[in-house]
């Protein structure tokens, strides 16, 4: 709260006490008739030079007997308030006037009292906001509600937000979503920029993710690729939906890495299993939806009183989930190590989590709401980002069955059609590799990055960003954007090929990942499923779209959440190309 506010509640507490006296302070006491008084000078403005004259006149109009009021005498209580709140409030405005330095803010949209800019956001805030840096610019200046958001649309603004003052803008808006659903802001993806959060990268990358650690895991990747492949074969030549099979594909394999697949199952009849699949993955699903929405009650204090969108409701009740799902895996995890003689070697990624834990060197001793966060970021960060990203993918490809063709004979070339792909062959597979590149710039799943927040005053490119605004940095329009991509709305996954560009976060017009401090630490995980499984079901099998579906019918719609997905799945034919005992 800064000085100016104080007063002007103050003042406002004040004036609201005089009214309040003079309403009930006042005894009703009959006086005699006179001229009503102006505040503060009473009835001073009715005396002329000659005061008796005055009086004179006035007694013809009030009587032989009249009350006048000089000025606020006899001064009553009530008055003493007023005058010194309303000179509370007159310091308060000279004060904002004289006192703020002019600060030179980027250009944006005016906005309306109370709701700021929120009416100019469509259903997809990713290109509504694209839209609007077409008339502001690639650094605006939006208000949502009373709050400053900032918007980044070009490669330019992305590196002034990520590089050149990463370290201002790392930290995260304390938005409902952290706090219902990122177990109080303790997870990592939520946790404002400090020792904590820092102290969890750095188990994440040399525990959770090193490299040795995910060879480890290799085995349950080709097991639950080949699960999938054995789940779609049957289908071959029937129509189906990608989506209703790779999410639970990721899923599977996600959660077995992170914590053996003891505790959910395909159905809830096991031991140990305390959830199924399909309630981990509605849990998930949901997480995702309910960290991307625009919650009023974030931006309109007066609104999270009313929660009228039923947000914060619903967000109290998945936390309330994930709790008591959560303490039960870590509660597994521990009694399984107690049981454990001699030394103990962590089986999964909770495991590795729970013996950190106790190493008593920790900056920040880790709480059960940090370790519930971490084991969610695990879970949520694998399943929805993979496997929505090859869901966009054969989006594209079927647009463009020559693509697809493209693909095949590199496959059959770089691997022949006696095994499938594995992930050690992916430096073989350039072509693949590109279409990839390809997809997550034109459908890079975080359309937005989640919001960065900044922890001091800054000047960004010439403007001057104050202390605690939200940003927002459109990675959307970052693939999309003329300067750096020829033909930027075209699919050409050949643009990638022999050039090497980056997308872990150097090239600022391509940040599928993210980039700098807050880039996302499960890269390589990511990318590991993505390519081996885009490649498989491309080797694997032959494409075709159903019915009398035309490729040019199929629709690149989106829905908008933290992750953006495809409006319309489409459906879609497989038939095997490799040797049948393959499958
Ligand atoms: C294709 C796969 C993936 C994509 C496209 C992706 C994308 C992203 C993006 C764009 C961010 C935000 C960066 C920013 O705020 O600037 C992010 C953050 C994050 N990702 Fe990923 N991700 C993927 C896979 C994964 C996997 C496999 C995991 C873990 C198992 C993971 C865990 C996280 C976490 C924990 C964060 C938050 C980091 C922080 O705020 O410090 N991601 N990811």
């Amino acid at each position: 709260m800064e000085i100016p506010w104080v007063f002007i509640v103050f003042g406002s507490w004040l004036l609201a006490l005089a009214f309040v006296l003079k309403l009930f302070n006042h005894p009703k006491r009959k006086l005699p008739p006179g001229p009503k008084p102006w505040p503060i000078i009473g009835n001073l403005n009715l005396l002329g030079s000659l005061p008796h004259v005055s009086f004179h006149h006035l007694s013809q109009k009030y009587g032989d007997l009249i009350l006048l009021k000089f000025g606020s005498k006899p001064m009553e209580i009530s008055w003493v308030f007023i005058v010194f709140g309303e000179w509370l409030l007159a310091l308060v405005f000279l004060l904002k006037l004289f006192n703020h330095p002019k600060r030179k803010l980027p250009p944006g949209p005016k906005p309306w009292p109370i709701i700021g800019n929120l009416n100019l956001l469509g259903s997809l805030p990713h290109v509504s906001f694209y839209h609007l840096s077409q008339k502001y610019g690639d650094l605006m200046v939006l208000k949502f509600g009373s709050k400053p958001v900032l918007v980044a649309s070009s490669p330019e603004m992305a590196k002034e937000i990520l590089k050149t003052h990463d370290i201002i803008f790392a930290s995260r808006p304390p938005l409902a979503a952290g706090k219902y659903t990122g177990f109080n802001y303790s997870d990592m993806l939520w946790a404002s920029y400090g020792a904590y959060w820092r102290q969890a990268r750095k188990i994440c990358l040399s525990e959770i993710f090193s490299p040795k650690r995910l060879d480890s895991l290799e085995y349950i990747r080709i097991e639950e690729r080949q699960t999938l492949i054995s789940r779609l074969f049957p289908q071959s030549g029937k129509p189906i939906l990608l989506k209703d099979h790779l999410p639970r594909f990721t899923l599977r394999t996600i959660s077995r890495m992170a914590m053996s697949d003891k505790y959910c199952s395909d159905q809830s009849n096991s031991d140990t299993s305390i959830a199924t699949l399909e309630r981990l993955q509605w849990m998930l699903d949901e997480w995702f939806v309910l960290g991307g929405v625009i919650n009023l009650g974030d931006w309109i204090p007066l609104f999270s009183w009313f929660d009228l969108q039923g947000y914060v409701r619903r967000m109290k009740a998945l936390g309330k989930n994930f709790t008591q799902f959560y303490k039960y895996v870590i509660d597994g995890h521990n009694a399984t190590k107690m049981q454990t003689t001699g030394d103990f070697a962590p089986k999964d990624m909770v495991d590795a989590l729970l013996h950190i834990s106790n190493d008593p060197n920790l900056v920040v001793k880790l709480t059960s709401d940090h370790m519930m966060g971490l084991i969610n970021n695990l879970l949520a960060g694998g399943t929805d980002t993979a496997a929505a990203t090859i869901e966009w993918t054969f989006q594209e490809l079927l647009r463009r069955p020559n693509i697809i063709d493209k693909a095949h004979h590199e496959l059959d070339k770089a691997i022949g059609r006696e095994r499938w792909v594995e992930e050690e062959d992916f430096s073989k597979l350039p072509y693949i590799d590109a279409i990839i590149k390809e997809s997550l710039r034109l459908h890079p799943l975080c359309a937005l990055l989640p919001p960065h927040y900044s922890i001091e005053d800054c000047n960004v490119a010439g403007y001057d960003i104050p202390k605690g605004t939200i940003v927002y940095v459109n990675a959307w329009s970052l693939g999309r954007n003329s300067k750096y991509w020829d033909r930027a709305e075209e699919f050409i996954p050949e643009r990638f090929i022999e050039n090497n560009i980056d997308i872990k976060g150097q090239n600022f017009a391509l940040l599928p990942f993210g980039s700098g401090r807050r880039r996302c630490p499960g890269y390589s995980l990511g990318m590991k499923l993505v390519r081996t499984t885009m490649a498989n079901l491309l080797h694997g099998f032959n494409w075709k779209l159903t019915g009398d579906m035309r490729p040019e019918d199929i629709s690149m719609e989106e829905i908008y959440g933290l992750t953006t997905h495809p409006k319309k799945p489409i459906s879609v034919i497989m038939e095997p190309r490799l040797p049948l005992h393959l499958y």
